[in-house]
């Protein structure tokens, strides 16, 4: 089903990309500049967006066998990923039940049981308390009752999502619309980790609109991945996670130099996968998968995050390759890696810290998304309607 998705999706856009045409939204929209600055806008998407849904806090290949975790701060949250032995994963508040205190420092490694550095006391990978220190001392305790605090986790297409909320609501496979048997097609779960990086940005919503937006490509990135490039741009959705792709199919290859466009005598069934899958796969509220030839078949996973106040965030990039590569291809891969930090820093970032100045002196009141800029108009259509769901309806934008 979701390979004759792609096949379909691939014969519409080479249809636009033959017209010279792609598919535009009806009106231009305008939306408040403000949304972009305001604290206590930023206060509530932070809280009612990033602290309500699912967020992809990592892929399976980082904690491959059973034991091994991953200890990270998501907005200020201490998380702890753990592959148990039954392979499934488990997501708990990395915290002692006794006093709070933290089972592991951030990273990644591997562990039979958790031991709370504080006082001792001992956690197994399904988050049970086994072991309370001298506990003749401490008194009497039901260890059932007083396992880790869980949170809701989801692995699917290789990639790992987490609900900051130990309460939540939300079905996180409803949440993901079927995108998930979509981004099933790259096989992620059985991709290699090369590296990550971290680059620091301006607002979340500035930095995404730059992943949804193929009109600034052959203007912003001239020097990089070159002036004849198209700026046109197909969307498809699913629920609020959305696919862009240029008509004409291409990928960034510093292998075969620049960008590599699909061949057009060549019949939609016989292009490579990595053609198929091109252009960019947000998830929302934050990740974009790009591929890319660097040693190989890769992937940039970039999973964005609000820093400390409406004008900064965090991206964690994550280049994913489709094998091990040999002593060669890292190099390759490094240099293409390279080339895409350079490009999101010094290109996309770097023109985001500035506008979001302008923005800021309140001298422009909207900023616009033209007919041909049908994502950024969704992706800004679902923050405003997830800021105005209660807790209690939420669960029901996704049925
Ligand atoms: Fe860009």
């Amino acid at each position: 089903m979701s390979k004759e998705k792609l096949l379909d999706m691939a014969l519409n856009n080479k249809r636009h990309a033959e017209a010279g045409t792609m598919e535009l939204v009806e009106n231009i929209v305008k939306i408040p500049a403000s949304n972009y600055f305001d604290q206590e806008r930023w206060n509530k998407e932070v809280d009612l967006i990033f602290k309500r849904l699912p967020l992809v806090l990592g892929v399976s290949q980082e904690i491959p066998n059973a034991g091994d975790y991953k200890a990270i701060e998501a907005l200020g949250v201490p998380v702890l990923i753990v592959r148990n032995s039954k392979n499934e994963v488990k997501a708990y508040l990395n915290a002692c039940v006794h006093r709070g205190a933290a089972l592991v420092e951030e990273g990644i490694g591997n562990k039979k049981r958790f031991s709370c550095p504080y006082h001792g006391w001992t956690y197994n990978q399904d988050g049970s308390l086994m072991g309370i220190t001298s506990q003749e001392d401490f008194g009497n305790l039901e260890k059932d009752c007083n396992s880790l605090v869980s949170l809701p986790v989801l692995e699917k297409a290789g990639i790992i999502w987490v609900i900051l909320n130990s309460e939540s609501n939300v079905n996180m496979e409803k949440f993901l619309s079927g995108y998930d048997e979509m981004l099933e097609l790259f096989d992620l779960k059985n991709w290699h980790v090369f590296s990550t990086r971290v680059l620091k940005g301006p607002n979340w919503k500035v930095a995404y609109d730059g992943y949804l937006d193929l009109y600034h490509l052959p203007i912003l990135h001239s020097e990089t991945f070159g002036k004849e490039i198209s700026n046109q741009a197909n969307y498809y959705e699913w629920g609020p996670h959305q696919r862009v792709v240029s008509p004409l199919a291409r990928i960034s290859s510093s292998e075969e130099g620049g960008v590599l466009e699909a061949d057009p005598e060549l019949p939609i069934e016989d292009w490579p996968m990595d053609m198929l899958m091109a252009g960019v796969w947000t998830i929302f509220p934050n990740v974009s998968i790009a591929s890319f030839r660097g040693g190989g078949r890769s992937i940039m996973l970039s999973q964005l995050m609000p820093g400390e106040t409406p004008e900064d965030s965090y991206t964690t990039q994550y280049y994913l390759m489709e094998k091990k590569p040999t002593k060669e291809q890292e190099v390759e891969a490094e240099k293409q890696f390279d080339l895409l930090e350079y490009v999101v820093r010094e290109e996309d970032y770097s023109t985001g810290i500035k506008l979001q100045k302008s923005l800021k002196t309140g001298m422009i009141k909207d900023v616009m998304f033209g007919k041909n800029e049908g994502g950024g108009q969704c992706f800004h259509g679902w923050v405003d309607k997830i800021l105005n769901t209660s807790d209690k309806d939420l669960p029901s934008l996704f049925d």
